[in-house]
């Protein structure tokens, strides 16, 4: 694997294979702990985060590499990502040097940057992500880019796999209401990797949440979230912003909360959700709190999601 920054980057776009491949590493996370040795993981955060920083560092480890990080906003100057700009401003340094001096210390980089949501043009032709595709290195794994957040998702296909009764389970990806406008990332590629698995995919969200075409051509959507929890063996909740009225909250009462009441219109579904999670908006208590929900085990496997990734692309190196 030569970088990873959405499902086409995953050989063959076999990704039943790279899920097998994670729950045998899983088993035996220690088996490859020299592949890493003398190698360097660089971490790049534009953005908070809590599960992705310390699993992906923990997958790291379990490979035998060193692992170094940076808040870029808090810690480093600011970049500037336009070509010829006169940097008079508030900018200190053209991602051009940043990319390529970060590649002189690390063998991979790991990049966090979140959509802007006042830019759509901006956001969905990854501005941020491509300038250090094009100016690092070293290959690059997206930590969560402005539109996708692939480790999350494939965390969450193994998640699927390791709890899934039937071999084509439903599965539900539900919009619920949150106060923040928060970016379509986790949603849009929590599609595009369950549509490359054996899964029934719904998505129901209110109308004017609309994902883009790319994410959803060929995924039936429905708006009424009881009638997609019909018969659902696994439901994925998670808020995001409009996309078409871009970065717009339209809706923010809690009818779209998953509630018991609704769980017990599924298959005794399995309850999803990538964390964090704000509790009483997204989900009630007890539903997060039930012995079905996965929350906890989707967070575990982003080590051996990011364990996989960072294997391949070592070897691939190698
Ligand atoms: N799910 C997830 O990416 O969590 P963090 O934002 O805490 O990394």
């Amino acid at each position: 694997m030569k970088q990873f920054i959405q499902v086409e980057d995953v050989p063959d776009k076999d990704v039943e294979s790279l899920v097998q491949e994670a729950i045998k590493l899983k088993k035996q996370p220690f088996q490859f702990d020299d592949l890493g040795k003398h190698k360097t993981l660089g971490l790049i955060f534009f953005n908070q985060s809590l599960r992705t920083r310390l699993s992906t560092q923990r997958a790291a480890q379990n490979l035998g590499m060193d692992v170094i990080s940076m808040n870029m906003n808090s810690e480093s100057w600011q970049l500037e990502f336009q070509d010829g700009t006169v940097m008079d401003g508030n900018t200190q340094e053209h991602v051009r040097e940043a990319a390529a001096v970060i590649s002189q210390y690390c063998d991979i980089i790991g990049i966090r940057t979140f959509a802007s949501l006042t830019d759509r043009g901006k956001d969905y032709r990854e501005d941020v992500l491509s300038k250090f595709m094009q100016f690092a290195k070293v290959p690059i794994v997206n930590l969560e880019s402005a539109i996708r957040h692939p480790l999350q998702s494939l965390a969450d296909l193994i998640t699927i796999e390791e709890h899934k009764k039937i071999k084509r389970p439903k599965v539900v990806l539900s919009w619920a209401p949150h106060p923040r406008a928060l970016p379509q990332a986790v949603a849009n590629s929590f599609v595009e990797w369950v549509k490359n698995s054996d899964a029934e995919l719904v998505v129901t969200h209110p109308e004017g949440y609309e994902l883009a075409d790319e994410f959803v051509q060929d995924v039936s959507v429905v708006t009424c979230q009881q009638e997609a929890f019909e018969g659902a063996d696994f439901i994925y909740a998670k808020n995001w912003s409009a996309y078409q009225d871009y970065g717009k909250i339209l809706l923010k009462d809690n009818n779209w909360t998953i509630t018991e009441e609704k769980m017990n219109l599924t298959n005794q579904a399995r309850f999803m959700h990538c964390l964090p999670v704000r509790r009483n908006m997204i989900v009630s208590d007890a539903v997060i709190d039930h012995e079905n929900s996965l929350v906890l085990e989707q967070a575990r496997n982003r080590i051996f999601a990011a364990q996989v990734v960072l294997k391949k692309i070592l070897e691939w190196k190698n």
